[in-house]
């Protein structure tokens, strides 16, 4: 199996012998920053093969799991040898103990992948040694659960199936114009009133069509508890977005004070909406409060603010807003958008967490970007030096950034848009964006060209995006992620030349790895019949 593993490792070669079979007599060890990998690996490999994996002594086991930061290893790297006497995971940290473990697990047959072994499964381990390091330090996907919201369960799950593939961050969107998803302890409104709309848009037709039953769901703050301790486990990270100060309409539902135009019903309808933030000191104590709230929930050193798609049409109408214009001395409301940002940055800031938001952060007088020149650089100030800028626009937002000196992760549309279309046949559902087939994925570069290589160092990563204005199912999500998420997974851990004809036939064989855990997962040659959704009409 050594030959069919994703991502592919840095370096594999065959071991001589038989190599080691597993039985009930196996034994396993592991020191004692190696412990928590030791404990999912009895759970998860033990119940899936049906052996006890007893623990035993450091001499007498023959699985061993340790932690050496002076084995010549990079961070979350590994270096896992089998042979017929035993097999070792050498990890510079926990983490790359994981990540070998992670392999170890897929040298074995597909099977391992359920929660029980067949009748007559057999487990040998093939003589081999790899030494492995991932490429990026940040290997994301985001996951939408404001649009169509996704139960804990299914969180869970999907972490999951981002361990399996070595992916080590999730970035959970948890609040838009159509639902607000996490609870807040001062404000429960948003949650009682601002989770759930009346009724969704079907595809994205215009004039809109609607499928006339409510739609709702939010993570208490227990869930979230229990989703950051699974993801830590399992060396992923959760980083929270509450997307301000667009998308927002689901807010100023629960808190019309948030609004400029009063109470509005939370969003059935897809697309970008006037209605946005108001830019007064109350708004921002609230979301300064939400933030401090959500911060005590998720120890990444990331917070993201969303910032993207925000209209400036009822700033241009606003006295508070034209007030605050005013006072602060700014330019125009693209400046006021940067202003808003900034304050959040500095509450992040302050509270020794970063902030990460959309490419559009950069705006006003931070980037003459897409919308225009703005006020020349040095004349007011930046974000601070630890704010991210996620770059989707395309890639410009990132190499202005990274430019900038500032930390980005690369998600641009036409390569990391999970929601976008994998194939041209009228057959695929709920056709929207750009094609966006397996080995488009792949194939992609994340680092932008003309980049120096010490502006270069600023791309912390990539990330996927799994917008789900059109996933409405757990079972739809599992066809727009799978495979294509296989294919990212290599290309932000595997270093090297990527070659689709090589990827094919290992991909071919990861897909018995994914039927056998479940996922329901786009075949190559195009979607079962059930996976089709004849009658609901995309957007070209
Ligand atoms: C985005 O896709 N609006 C970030």
């Amino acid at each position: 199996m050594s030959d069919t593993l994703i991502p592919r490792p840095r370096e594999s070669s065959p071991g001589d012998g038989p190599g080691l079979a597993l039985t009930a007599r196996t034994r396993v060890h592991a020191g004692a920053e190696a412990a928590g990998v030791l404990a999912w690996l009895r759970r998860e490999v033990g119940s899936a093969i049906g052996l006890p994996l007893e623990r035993g002594g450091e001499s007498d086991a023959q699985i061993r799991l340790s932690v050496d930061p002076g084995a010549g290893l990079s961070p979350e790297g590994y270096r896992l040898v089998v042979d017929s006497e035993g097999a070792s995971v050498i990890g510079h940290d926990a983490a790359g103990v994981f990540y070998g473990a992670q392999t170890l697990r897929q040298l074995l047959p597909a099977d391992v992948y359920r929660g029980a072994p067949p009748v007559g499964a057999e487990w040998v381990l093939p003589a081999v040694s790899i030494t492995d390091t991932p490429r990026f330090r940040w290997r994301g996907a985001m996951l939408d659960i404001a649009r169509h919201f996704q139960p804990k369960r299914e969180i869970l799950r999907f972490v999951d199936l981002m361990a399996m593939h070595k992916l080590n961050v999730l970035h959970l969107h948890l609040s838009d114009d159509q639902g607000w998803r996490v609870q807040i302890r001062r404000y429960p409104k948003l949650t009682e009133e601002g989770s759930w709309r009346t009724e969704s848009q079907v595809g994205a037709v215009r004039p809109p069509v609607f499928d006339g039953r409510p739609h709702g769901g939010y993570l208490a703050q227990d869930d979230v508890r229990e989703i950051v301790a699974h993801a830590a486990e399992r060396h992923v990270r959760v980083v929270p977005e509450i997307d301000v100060p667009g998308h927002s309409r689901a807010a100023i539902h629960a808190y019309p004070e948030l609004g400029e135009a009063g109470r509005v019903p939370v969003g059935t309808q897809w697309g970008i909406f006037e209605e946005v933030l108001a830019v007064t000191d109350g708004v921002l104590d609230f979301y300064r409060n939400v933030i401090d709230e959500l911060l005590e929930l998720f120890p990444s050193p990331f917070f993201h603010i969303g910032g993207d798609e925000c209209p400036k049409a009822q700033w241009k109408d606003s006295p508070s807003a034209q007030q605050r214009i005013r006072e602060e001395g700014l330019a125009d409301e693209h400046e006021l958008q940067s202003w808003f940002i900034r304050r959040l940055d500095q509450h992040l800031a302050s509270r020794g967490r970063r902030m990460v938001g959309w490419d559009e952060i950069l705006e006003g007088w931070l980037w003459a970007g897409q919308d225009g020149p703005r006020a020349p650089e040095g004349e007011r100030e930046g974000l601070s030096a630890g704010a991210a800028v996620m770059s989707w626009r395309g890639e410009e937002g990132g190499v202005a950034a990274a430019r900038a000196g500032h930390d980005v992760v690369m998600a641009p549309t036409e390569t990391s848009y999970l929601d976008y279309r994998q194939s041209e046949s009228e057959d695929e559902p709920v056709k929207v964006g750009t094609l966006l087939r397996v080995e488009d994925v792949y194939l992609s570069e994340p680092v932008p060209e003309g980049l120096s290589p010490q502006e270069a160092e600023h791309v912390l990563g990539a990330q996927v995006n799994v917008w789900t204005e059109h996933i409405d199912t757990p079972r739809r999500l599992d066809y727009m992620v799978f495979p294509r998420l296989s294919a990212f997974a290599e290309k932000v851990w595997s270093a090297g030349a990527r070659d689709y004809a090589e990827f094919e036939p290992r991909l071919r064989a990861h897909l018995l790895r994914l039927d056998a855990a479940g996922v329901e997962y786009r075949p190559l040659e195009g979607p079962r019949p059930w996976q089709t959704r004849p009658g609901v009409i995309g957007r070209d």
